[in-house]
């Protein structure tokens, strides 16, 4: 299968919201950091509970949204899967990080696309609703205010087939935690602008899906909150 790669508006790293910070030298430590220590003893975010969500909601065509390391796909998908997978990230090292990763792992990635989420261009981006599933793990906690973050799910949900459905989780940043070490972090990422959660609550969450899904589910796991959303809504 040929690859492409795209990339849409404005999407140097430098003004990539949220996206700028995850470079090559920071995707070298992050699945051990992030997936490894802090979701178990700061987060308090059992890991194989986000693998399992991959696990049991991934389809045989596939977006994957804020990609990362692409962790969470190598994880739940193996050499004979043979589905469509389309990649977006506002980070071209995170793109080149996942597809080399999936590739060495004889899964093939259809095409990634560079894509600032939080413009509002984003939404507008020319792409069959064809997907059966959407993963969007860790990534709305990264956009600054609601309006990115609405933005991000319409992105999703525009490309979603009528049956298709969204999942993954986010960390919450309210109410603030009595766990001294996550409040001492949570402000820490949020001075530094790599958490934009300050007023994200399982509440807010809820009601970003119940926007534009019809069938909404969320449950809170430490500061994490996981969610899955079906049935996208008419514009
Ligand atoms: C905390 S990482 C999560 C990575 C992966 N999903 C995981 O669970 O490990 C956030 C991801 O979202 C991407 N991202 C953050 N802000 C973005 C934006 N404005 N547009 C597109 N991608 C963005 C980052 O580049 C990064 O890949």
């Amino acid at each position: 299968m040929e690859r492409s790669e795209e990339s849409y508006g404005e999407t140097p790293e430098a003004t990539c919201e949220g996206a700028g910070f995850y470079r090559t030298s920071v995707l070298r430590h992050y699945d051990w950091w992030v997936h490894g220590v802090s979701n178990a003893l700061i987060w308090r975010v059992p890991t194989g509970e986000l693998t399992q969500l991959y696990r049991q909601n991934m389809t045989a065509c596939h977006l994957e949204v804020g990609v990362g390391t692409g962790k969470f796909l190598s994880k739940a998908l193996s050499r004979e899967w043979g589905g469509e997978l389309l990649l977006v990230d506002g980070s071209h090292d995170c793109l080149e990080w996942a597809t080399r990763r999936l590739e060495r792992q004889g899964i093939q990635v259809a095409s990634s696309l560079q894509v600032d989420l939080s413009s509002p261009a984003s939404t507008m981006i020319a792409l069959e609703p064809k997907f059966q599933s959407a993963g969007l793990n860790y990534v709305l906690h990264c956009l600054s205010g609601q309006t990115a973050k609405d933005r991000a799910v319409q992105f999703v949900r525009r490309r979603l087939c009528p049956t298709g459905a969204l999942f993954g989780s986010t960390l919450i940043g309210t109410p603030s935690t009595p766990f001294l070490p996550a409040r001492w972090l949570e402000r820490r990422y949020q001075n530094l602008g790599i958490f934009n959660n300050q007023n994200d609550s399982v509440e807010s969450v809820r009601q970003l899906f119940d926007n534009h899904f019809e069938d909404v589910s969320c449950r809170q796991y430490g500061r994490a909150v996981f969610f899955r959303a079906a049935i996208p809504k008419a514009d």
